[in-house]
């Protein structure tokens, strides 16, 4: 599995950013045929409008990948300490190259199953479109949560299933084959029910088949 989708997303490492950011006709294309036109970039902005301009504090961005929607927003928080972590090395080394010249950010290859962390250290956990493609969920949302203070606020977009059949087609057929998706898959109300039992001030929205939330430990 671990291999697989290290696979996945060293093929798809070039135009990664093209097609979640739907650069191209096509990729405008994929995601209005597939995902009923749900906008990422501007599920991007809402998510990363909930870290306050000013902020001062402590960072975990789990799956950083490419840093293509946090790169803008880390480059302001100088002085925050940003830390990015993901599993796959080719992802990292784009979102290493891009962030480069910033102190504040620091970058580690690893698994959100198994974090190389302190219990209650950051202010702040950040997953955008991280839980469906990592492979062992319950451990992911514990181990997010060990990480993060109390108090902390845990930030997050992910796909959910059961809100389009087609979207939940492509899932099925084609990204969690290739490795970009892994199952299981959660329902808005599977999700809701995990949040509760570990987060307080829950703000959950729905997009399409996509879901954003902050909460605070
Ligand atoms: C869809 S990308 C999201 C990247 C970025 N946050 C974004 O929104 O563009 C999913 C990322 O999850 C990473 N990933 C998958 N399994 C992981 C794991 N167990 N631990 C850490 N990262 C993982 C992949 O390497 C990939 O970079």
């Amino acid at each position: 599995m671990a291999d697989k989708i290290k696979e996945a997303y060293r093929a798809s490492k070039n135009i990664y950013d093209d097609v979640i950011t739907q650069g191209s006709l096509l990729s405008k294309l994929y995601i209005k045929i597939f995902w009923s036109g749900t906008d990422d970039n501007e599920i991007a902005r809402k998510v990363l409008s909930y870290i306050p301009e000013s902020f001062l504090g402590t960072i975990l961005d789990v799956p950083v990948g490419t840093a293509v929607f946090t790169e803008n927003k880390w480059r302001t928080l100088t002085e925050s300490k940003i830390i990015c972590l993901d599993y796959s090395e080719d992802m990292l080394e784009k979102a290493k190259q891009r962030l480069k010249d910033c102190s504040n950010v620091s970058f580690i290859q690893g698994d959100v199953g198994n974090l190389p962390m302190e219990d209650n250290t950051y202010d702040i956990v950040l997953s955008m479109n991280g839980f469906h493609a990592f492979p062992d969920k319950e451990k992911a949302f514990r181990e997010t949560n060990r990480v993060l203070k109390t108090g902390g606020k845990f930030i997050a977009c992910l796909y959910i299933k059961g809100k389009s059949s087609l979207s939940d087609w492509l899932v099925n057929t084609i990204l969690s084959k290739k490795g970009w998706f892994t199952p299981p898959f959660h329902t808005e109300e599977e999700l809701i029910k995990i949040l509760e039992h570990m987060y307080k001030d829950i703000d959950i929205h729905v997009d399409g088949s996509m879901v954003y939330f902050c909460c605070t430990k």
